[in-house]
């Protein structure tokens, strides 16, 4: 027991309205909170281990069922991003103690029973939600999308083998400026251009018939571009591959449709640390000689990915938010929440006669992240900064980009959407 500067009983007595400490010992799954001292017991008549948390701890209710309290800002962050309050308030609840295990998930073996039951639901609830095929693997790997950049190539082709890739954005420019040093990717359509504001149509791609797979960008975090269909990819494995980072898990996806989808969790399903692949089992086992281990993904589907220490309390985030997910009613019901939110904040930018402007071409528009700019770009900043007044933060734009981005991923709530629409309407009426 972690010796606390204030014993529990000296805090009772400094305050007569504390709840009864004896009820906290009778109810050893109790855990009961006033201004700010979380007290939970254990081991009933034995340990009091205390915590600090601002409300009342309960079975946890879905996400986005009850309004946000009000020590919790909007965030519109772009990744890290927000996550369910009610999973926060549960990791929180289970942060000291893990379901009676005596310990947090932080310091548990990434090899023992309690672990591997956290990695094992995680993956079956995600397999769940996604509807994911047997003969698909899942892995909970680290190093970020970013590493999954060279992670392919180095996996799914030989050093001269040709790949497809379509450029939508700065992160799939990013990606391919990966595959350069491993393989021999082509550009099979880029928005540069145009300012990455359009998807094409996908009649008219020239795709390489020898590539051994067609990659994009599912969702451009940046740009707010979002396929809203998929490319049948022409080449010989009829491989597509995806980065579903910033909107993994927002909507339903026939996974039967890739080969392999890879994403990073914090945008929409977890903290950063852990990026998930799911990966069609054939396209295994084919890794080029330089590939480090960790990279490989034959050695982490092998291992169940605990090849080495895997991102355990990462792991355990995601588990907590697909089960909020699966709570909610699955993906459709996800997307359902998503296509409101996107849609009220498009509506507010398309009828302000202009004063704000989305440059995306409205039909692959980002549910996930909504960029924006002002007629009058010198408010850009104002804006910003009187939103973050309102609690309502992380609203700059990318660095590269400018103006603003409103990050609206799942566990954004509708009441911040609303809040920010209405913040907007009124800036708009001052500032006209
Ligand atoms: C679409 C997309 N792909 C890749 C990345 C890179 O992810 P990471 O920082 O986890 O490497 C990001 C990060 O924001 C992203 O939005």
């Amino acid at each position: 027991m972690a010796a606390m500067a204030t014993s529990p009983h000296s805090l009772l007595l400094k305050n007569p309205n504390r709840p009864s400490y004896t009820h906290l010992l009778k109810n050893p799954t109790t855990s009961t909170v006033a201004n700010g001292l979380h007290l939970t017991s254990s081991r009933p008549r034995k340990h009091i281990s205390i915590t600090c948390v601002t409300t009342q701890i309960q079975d946890r209710p879905p996400s986005n069922s009850t309004p946000q309290s009000e020590d919790r800002v909007f965030n519109f962050a772009a990744g890290p991003a927000t996550l369910p309050e009610s999973v926060l308030k549960k990791a929180e609840s289970e942060l000291y103690n893990w379901r009676g295990s005596g310990m947090s998930v932080m310091e548990m073996s990434h090899r023992g029973k309690e672990f591997l039951s956290i990695i094992q639901k995680a993956e079956s609830d995600l397999r769940t939600l996604l509807d994911i095929p047997s003969d698909y693997a899942v892995l909970f790997l680290q190093g970020g999308a970013t590493t999954q950049f060279a992670a392919l190539p180095l996996n799914l082709c030989k050093p001269n083998d040709a790949v497809d890739y379509m450029v939508t954005g700065s992160w799939s420019d990013k990606s391919l400026k990966e595959a350069q040093k491993y393989c021999k990717p082509n550009v099979i359509w880029s928005g540069k251009s145009e300012k990455y504001t359009k998807i094409p149509s996908f009649d008219g791609l020239d795709q390489n018939p020898d590539a051994k797979y067609l990659h994009i960008c599912a969702n451009e975090t940046i740009h707010g571009v979002e396929f809203k269909n998929y490319p049948t990819p022409k080449n010989a494995n009829g491989l597509l591959v995806a980065d579903m980072s910033s909107n993994f898990c927002s909507k339903p996806v026939d996974v039967t449709k890739f080969g392999l989808i890879y994403a990073g969790a914090q945008k929409n399903v977890g903290p950063s640390g852990v990026t998930i692949v799911i990966i069609r089992k054939d396209l295994i086992g084919y890794a080029q000689e330089i590939t480090p281990v960790m990279l490989d993904y034959k050695i982490h589907a092998e291992n169940n990915s605990l090849y080495n220490t895997p991102p355990c309390y990462c792991i355990y985030m995601c588990g907590l938010v697909f089960e909020d997910l699966l709570e909610q009613g699955g993906l459709k019901e996800i997307e359902k929440k998503n296509m409101k939110k996107a849609g009220i904040l498009y509506d507010a930018i398309d009828e302000s006669n202009g004063f704000y402007r989305c440059p995306v071409e409205k039909s692959v528009r980002s549910l996930m992240n909504v960029p924006f700019t002002l007629e009058k770009s010198e408010l850009e900043a104002e804006f910003v900064k009187e939103a973050a007044k309102e609690k309502m933060l992380q609203l700059k734009g990318h660095r590269s980009v400018g103006g603003i981005r409103a990050s609206i991923y799942n566990a954004m709530p509708l009441a911040g959407v609303e809040k920010l629409v209405a913040f907007m309407k009124d800036f708009q009426a001052r500032h006209a």
